[in-house]
């Protein structure tokens, strides 16, 4: 069987990485997906810029739109982020093309997701984004695949590792915001601007991925209520840990009888409980099921590593030719997200 060819858009932390798993894992992927895999063009701001992979015999592509309608590929890697353009119009032009698409870019989702699962239906590509949300975990996968015969009712959870990787130095260190911010900055898990970290737009936006993938509505980032954590001080995390309380910011999607609530705000959790003990930049989602106790998943929600880890696999599915519905079930049974009123928890 021919390889997989591979052109991939964007080659920061996460774009190198994922170069390097395609090579270093070269065998593991193709007894996985029955064929290789190879990146055969790639495109990216800087083509000078030091990354530590082999580009040798890689072709460079004039622009990301050039990438997504190479005629030498089948699956569009996209790992510019944005919800606009470039990235919208390459992956828009790469599914009409009839090709594939792995993208870790849940902003271009949560806006765009279903306009993009439309051209990927009506031409027969996959596109796939586990990695867009918490990371390395395979919580796309546990909505859309694992939990596929059950309802649910509430999936909620810890969904940027910035902001717990600040609120965890900041308690446990007393360090300031500003101080934390930078440091999440230097290893790589914010935001290219990390107010959408900070403000919460950022756990959102996943959330609005998971709520559409949870209860078969469409993706409405703009029906949740977003509040972030810049104005926390480490006085006030003090002040909840002598009540016996952490601060965490939580993503909470639940199905009422009104409608979908979905919620972003910083939250007073008891210490004893397990989402308390989630610590740094570890997301953690949990998922009522009808009938079923809550499952949770925890693991590495941002940074290099973590998040090429799922865009590889996903390339692997393309591999292998599964072509799962984007977000579950086919566009046309997806319904409007009716916004619930909020209600005090
Ligand atoms: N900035 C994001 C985070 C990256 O901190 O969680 C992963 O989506």
């Amino acid at each position: 069987v021919a390889p997989l060819k591979v052109g991939i858009a964007g080659l920061g932390t996460v774009g190198a990485e994922v170069v390097r798993l395609i090579e270093t894992q070269a065998r593991v992927l193709a007894g996985r997906s029955g064929r290789g895999i190879r990146v055969v063009a790639v495109t990216a701001r800087s083509k000078a810029k030091k990354r530590d992979v082999d580009l040798r015999g890689v072709e460079w592509a004039r622009d990301p739109m050039a990438l997504a309608t190479h005629p030498g590929i089948d699956c569009f890697v996209e790992l510019m982020g944005g919800a606009s353009d470039p990235a919208l119009s390459a992956v828009e032009a790469a599914l009409n093309a009839g090709k594939s698409v792995v993208t870790a870019n849940k902003a271009l989702l949560a806006k765009h997701g279903i306009k993009l699962a439309k051209s990927a239906e009506k031409h027969g590509g996959a596109l796939n984004f586990e990695a867009a949300v918490g990371a390395a975990i395979p919580v796309i996968k546990t909505l859309r695949e694992g939990l596929a015969g059950t309802g649910v009712n509430r999936v909620y959870g810890i969904l940027n590792g910035t902001c717990n990787y600040i609120l965890t130095r900041m308690e446990q260190e007393g360090l300031s915001f500003a101080e934390c911010l930078k440091d999440a900055q230097r290893l790589g898990y914010a935001e290219a601007n990390p107010s959408f970290d900070v403000d919460g737009h950022d756990t959102a936006q996943k959330l609005a991925i998971l709520a559409s993938l949870a209860f078969g509505t469409k993706v409405a980032q703009s029906a949740v209520y977003v509040e972030g954590i810049s104005s926390i001080a480490p006085e006030d995390l003090r002040a909840a840990s002598d009540l016996g309380y952490r601060v965490k910011l939580l993503g909470v999607a639940v199905r009422t009888a009104k409608g979908i609530e979905q919620r972003v705000h910083p939250t007073m959790v008891p210490k004893s409980s397990s989402i308390a003990q989630v610590m740094g930049v570890t997301n953690a989602v949990t998922i009522d099921g009808e009938g079923i106790p809550p499952i949770t998943l925890v693991g590495p929600g941002a940074g290099g590593a973590a998040t090429a880890s799922a865009v590889v696999a996903d390339i692997a599915d393309v591999a292998r030719g599964i072509r799962a519905n984007p977000f579950g079930r086919p566009i046309a049974q997806l319904r409007d997200t009716k916004k619930a009123p909020m209600e005090r928890h």
